[in-house]
């Protein structure tokens, strides 16, 4: 056989190269509200560029793409969302994760910077959060907020937490997932943690969800106990962003802030398989963490599994969640 014959076909390299427009397809479609303005009956380009002033053959050629990308359907010239895109990406609708365009867009420009922070051997995008604009913390803390709130109705539903009284969402960021969790239980008080130089923007989000069962306190837990005594704690995707001895050190003190017989959360997309091999999007998002943070990664479920036993905490347990998260469940004992 010539060695042309035996040459492997450039298959998975193509397959990665087309597999990016979809996503950006899908960004473009939310940064114009495209699948809000396609609630309802099918509507033709020229339609939708009239009612928003855009130009009709540039939207035509991206409702296209949205087509290929399987978000919407085309008939006889009018396009239509398709059943997923109007259950999560029309806005207003109970499921709407529109918001998520904000992180995404800073995410994947970040992952651009990603052979120069490899070269450099420091993050190219840094995020540091007691140093970030309003602007930056409120667009990336809005564009995690829809995850949040998901994560919260998965726990809510996960754990009974009906003899609760108070749960910590420990940099909680939004505050979207202690919003979830009031709502599936009616007498539960969530009191989100955060940062001093980002509590006043958790405030801000919380006024506009509105609840007094939601409430801010500003602590840095990597140098502080959490102060109260509750049922339970949630951090999600927190230890991630700290590095070894930081994520040590904030699982130590919210620990102390747990009630004898209560629980620790960790869920978070940054736990990764002690082989390091999977799971797959974890690996992509640490693509992401290492271009954003100075020492935060997506950590080995030892290094979760060691931080727990340095918080006292038994019972460590490992749930695969949805889209590569993980929840890791601890008990503090009674
Ligand atoms: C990736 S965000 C996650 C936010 C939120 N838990 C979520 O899932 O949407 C990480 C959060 O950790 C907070 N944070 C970082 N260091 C902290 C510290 N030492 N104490 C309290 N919060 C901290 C940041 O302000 C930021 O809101």
């Amino acid at each position: 056989m010539s060695r042309e014959a035996k040459k492997p076909r450039p298959t998975r390299i193509q397959e990665i190269t087309a597999s990016v427009f979809p996503a950006f397809a899908l960004l473009a479609g939310l940064e114009l509200d495209l699948f809000t303005a396609l609630d309802g009956a099918p509507k033709s380009a020229a339609e939708l560029a009239h009612a928003r002033g855009y130009d009709a053959d540039r939207l035509e050629r991206l409702l296209y793409a949205l087509v290929a990308a399987g978000l919407v359907t085309v008939g006889e010239g009018r396009f239509a969302n398709t059943e997923e895109a109007a259950c999560y990406l029309v806005r207003g609708r109970p499921d709407d994760i529109s918001d998520v365009k904000e992180l995404y867009a800073d995410i994947w420009a970040c992952c651009l910077r990603t052979a120069d922070s490899v070269r450099a051997g420091a993050p190219q995008a840094k995020h540091d959060f007691a140093r970030m604009s309003e602007h930056e913390l409120v667009a990336f803390l809005r564009g995690l907020a829809p995850g949040a709130r998901a994560s919260g109705r998965g726990l809510a539903k996960h754990a009974d937490l009906t003899a609760c009284e108070r749960i910590a969402d420990v940099a909680g960021g939004s505050g979207a997932l202690g919003q979830a969790l009031i709502e599936a239980y009616p007498h539960l008080r969530v009191t989100v943690v955060e940062l001093p130089e980002v509590a006043s923007i958790t405030r801000g989000f919380i006024a506009e969800w509105g609840s007094d069962r939601l409430e801010v306190v500003a602590a840095d837990v990597v140098q502080e106990p959490l102060a109260g005594a509750f049922d339970i704690a949630v951090l999600r995707n927190f230890l991630q962003v700290l590095s070894p001895g930081d994520a040590e050190r904030a699982l130590v003190h919210t620990a102390r802030g747990i009630k004898p017989g209560g629980a620790v959360y960790i869920i978070g997309i940054g736990v990764v398989d002690d082989s390091r091999t999977g799971p797959a999007e974890a690996l992509g998002i640490d693509l992401a963490f290492l271009n954003l943070y100075d020492e935060g990664r997506a950590y080995t479920e030892s290094d979760y599994r060691s931080w727990v036993a340095s918080a006292g905490l038994k019972d460590f347990e490992r749930i695969r969640l949805e889209g590569g998260y993980s929840m890791i469940v601890a008990h503090k004992a009674g």
